[in-house]
């Protein structure tokens, strides 16, 4: 007797599709959930722009990741710009504002085509979004076919909340705003970025202004990025409940404020760390081995740490977006160099302002012999690989989230030097609340760099490295079975069950 349709779909798990903004790091953590809710037995098709699809094709291992799991699928539409475009620095607002554009209409025919992303019946229809919470453009489509959505914000709590109450920041009249034509470091400099905010509950004792998530500097009210930001993160109330990349022990008073407004939190991080216990505990190669890198990863750096002795190394990286300019870069690295410690440093290919103008590989005669004798300079490393070798001290980043938490996650201290968005709060609560690195916000001077790498690798470390290891312990508690993490995982995965029925 052959079963209809409906039992057929009856059979099959729940299909889930997940939305990220097609940016590396926001890419990373939603691969990490992919994989664990097909660990849950579910299915999942995962939405790329075909440029990113294409680069982790190219450089990733997605498919021998995913080639485990039956019931994972990508599916992709177009960023609508050219392969070309640059998709870094300042340039990713163009990006952002062409996938608004064009991202709807495609969305809407990906999800009304016949198939509806069911792979000809081997999965079900879609039965919930999971989506980064600043594409908006998703959400009338969903809510007309009656597919209940959730957001993952990949952004810290701390970052988030503030983002939140941005309206309230601005009727306080606390939101810094930059002179149309005054340059980053006089802006920097108003005594005004000190005053502490007052309108986010919760973090009135460390929150100043210059701590506000930023964009590029400018919290213009006209600004069409800050704009977008505004209204969608207040949208997320409408919204079935709200993932988090967190865990309760880092954030716990935040989260708390949050769940004021919005009930249903999952806070489920860190993730890669989640995954990594939750394949091991199933006897899978851990996803140390399965990058999900846009760019190659330059191996020759683990060669490098495994000549170095324990901890005598500080890691510099400043993630997928960031860019620098050329006297940037030089008050970083005669920071590095004349600090004398040892230092392991990726430049991204696309990641020098102006980067063909000039002659790039002439390096100041003097950085010259301290960068040969204790410098590895690379354009993309396995990052969680090189946190975890023993070689490495400290790490100095950007404050990117997924690098924050794969550092805390580790016990590693840190130096901040916060690039924009998230970032800028990010770095303050590393700083000033879990104290367990140094914030360099709105400096780059090499004397400070210096100072910060001595104080970090030397000088402090004693008192840096324990809490740093404490904060690791809870971490590790958070993702280990009872654990809050964990516990919120399996409530998601429960709520996502119960979308069929
Ligand atoms: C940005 C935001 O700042 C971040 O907070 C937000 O959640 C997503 O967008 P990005 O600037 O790329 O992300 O930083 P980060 O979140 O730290 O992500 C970078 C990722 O790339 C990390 O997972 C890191 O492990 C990985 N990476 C970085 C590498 O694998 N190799 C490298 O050489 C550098």
């Amino acid at each position: 007797v052959e079963m209809s349709d409906r039992e057929t779909a009856m059979e099959l798990p729940p299909h889930i599709l997940i939305f990220p903004v097609p940016l590396q790091g926001h890419v990373n953590s939603m691969l990490n959930l992919a994989e664990l809710l097909c660990l849950s037995g579910l299915h999942v098709t995962i939405l790329l722009s075909d440029y990113t699809h294409n680069r982790l094709l190219r450089h990733a291992t997605l498919r021998s990741r995913f080639s485990r799991h039956s019931g994972f699928r990508v599916a992709t539409i177009s960023d609508g710009l050219p392969p070309d475009h640059p998709r870094v620095g300042e340039r990713i607002v163009d990006m952002a504002l062409s996938l608004k554009q064009i991202g709807g209409s495609q969305f809407r025919r990906l999800m009304e085509s016949t198939d509806g992303l069911s792979e000809g019946g081997a999965m079900r229809r879609v039965s919930c979004l999971i989506m980064d919470g600043v594409l908006s453009f998703a959400i009338s489509v969903v809510e007309e076919m009656g597919i209940p959505y959730i957001y993952f914000r990949t952004i810290s709590a701390c970052a988030f909340w503030p983002y939140f109450c941005i309206q309230e920041i601005m009727d306080a009249g606390e939101v810094p705003l930059r002179g149309k034509n005054e340059d980053k470091l006089t802006y920097w400099k108003k005594k005004e970025m000190d005053m502490m905010v007052t309108s986010v509950p919760g973090m009135e004792r460390f929150l100043r202004r210059r701590d506000i998530p930023r964009f590029f500097g400018v919290a213009n009210a006209d600004d069409p990025t800050f704009k977008t930001m505004k209204t969608d993160t207040k949208k997320t109330v409408e919204a079935c409940g709200l993932i988090l990349n967190t865990f309760e022990d880092l954030e716990g008073p935040i989260l708390d404020e949050i769940r004021k407004h919005i009930p249903n939190l999952y806070s489920i991080g860190p993730l890669h760390a989640l995954l990594k216990a939750q394949l091991e505990s199933k006897g899978m190669e851990s996803s140390h081995n399965h990058s999900s890198s846009f760019w190659e990863e330059d191996r020759s750096c683990i060669a490098w740490l495994d000549s170095q002795p324990t901890c005598s190394v500080i890691y510099v990286s400043f993630g997928s977006i960031t860019i620098l300019t050329r006297d940037e870069l030089l008050e970083f690295w005669y920071g590095l160099v004349n600090s004398g410690h040892r230092f392991l440093w990726v430049i991204r290919p696309d990641s020098i302002v102006g980067n063909n103008s000039e002659n790039w590989n002439e390096i100041p005669v003097e950085l010259e012999e301290g960068t040969k004798s204790r410098g590895c300079m690379v354009g993309w490393v396995p990052q969680q690989e090189v946190l975890a070798h023993p070689a490495i001290g400290a790490f100095f980043t950007h404050s990117g989230w997924n690098s924050t938490l794969e550092s805390i996650a580790i016990g590693l201290p840190m130096i901040c030097w916060a690039y924009f968005a998230d970032q800028t709060t990010n770095s303050r609560f590393v700083s000033k609340v879990w104290k367990i690195g140094l914030d360099m916000k709105d400096t780059c001077d090499r004397i400070i760099v210096e100072k910060m790498v001595k104080d970090v690798m030397d000088v402090r470390r004693d008192e840096f490295l324990e809490r740093a290891h404490s904060m690791a312990v809870l971490s590790g508690k958070a993702i280990s079975e009872g654990g809050s993490s964990y516990l919120n995982l399996n409530r998601l995965v429960e709520f996502l069950k119960s979308t069929v029925s």
